[in-house]
């Protein structure tokens, strides 16, 4: 495709351990290079660009003066603000990263939180917050679209961005503004233990002969039953796996501040 049909993407950093990113590379179908060449043209991207420095700079602010209104924004990371917005500067100018997130946000045709972070504050956030992280919805006025989770997997990252390409419109979405196609139904409501649930069979230690059978982990902490995801649909890495496939309940990452009300994480 010609690069004027790849839809611009600015893809900003916040607070954040590049999680979410990592995710994105795992994509499948389409694969992440298919996803760059042929749908998406990416103007800024800290871990995959290969600019550096000043022309890094340069590329996001023409970037955002080149293609104003027409872009798409997705933000990896919580964002410290207000008082406590020194805690993420940017770029040696003393610029800080809210700074950065709102003039993205203002000339973005859509705005797209990437993660638990910056749907919610994610860990970032867990109190007592020493740096004051907000989600970006709290720093811009405009519609943001939360694809939680830490990270989301890279069915819901991608496939969020397809759609818009797609049909050029946001999709339904929760109370939480999360895409219904992907956050409408409880972890509980698609587990491939909910017979074991169900039947009343148990782990009731890590470890354990139903834990070696695929028991269910409520009794170990499971919070399936409190958390809206797809995980056991679309799983992660291409398919491969997600958490209670490999033998741990889900600890809610895709639920706004987890961090401080699903645990302990682990029942003893
Ligand atoms: Fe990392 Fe999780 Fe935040 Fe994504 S949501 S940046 S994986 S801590
Ligand atoms: Fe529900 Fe968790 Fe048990 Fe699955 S493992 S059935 S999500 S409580
Ligand atoms: Fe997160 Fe639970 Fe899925 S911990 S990855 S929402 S199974």
């Amino acid at each position: 495709a010609e690069l004027s049909d790849r839809l611009p993407i600015i893809w900003l950093h916040m607070a954040e351990c590049t999680g979410c990113s990592e995710s994105l590379l795992r994509t499948d179908a389409p694969t992440i290079d298919s996803l760059i060449f042929d749908y998406i043209s990416l103007e800024y991207h800290e871990t995959l660009m290969a600019a550096a420095g000043w022309q890094a700079e340069h590329n996001l602010e023409s970037a955002i003066e080149r293609y104003k209104g027409q872009y798409i924004l997705m933000v990896e990371g919580g964002i410290p603000s207000g008082e406590n917005s020194f805690y993420l500067t940017i770029g040696g100018h003393g610029k800080t990263g809210e700074q950065n997130a709102k003039e993205a946000s203002e000339h973005a045709a859509a705005i797209f939180a990437i993660g638990t972070c910056s749907s919610f504050g994610g860990v970032q956030a867990a109190m007592p917050n020493p740096t004051g992280a907000v989600a970006l919805s709290k720093v811009t006025n405009k519609t943001v679209i939360n694809v939680p989770g830490c990270p989301p997997s890279e069915k819901n990252i991608v496939g969020t961005l397809l759609h818009f390409i797609l049909y050029g419109t946001l999709p339904a979405l929760d109370a939480y503004n999360r895409p219904k196609w992907a956050y409408g139904l409880r972890i509980h409501d698609l587990c491939e233990r909910r017979g074991r649930f169900d039947a009343g069979e148990f782990v009731e230690e890590f470890g354990d002969e139903g834990a070696k059978k695929g028991y269910c982990l409520y009794k170990v902490g499971c919070k399936g039953p409190y958390t809206f995801n797809n995980c056991s649909k679309n799983k992660f890495n291409s398919h491969m796996s997600w958490p209670i496939q490999a033998g741990h309940g889900c600890i809610g990452c895709s639920e706004p501040d987890f961090w401080d009300t699903m645990g302990p994480f682990e029942e003893p």
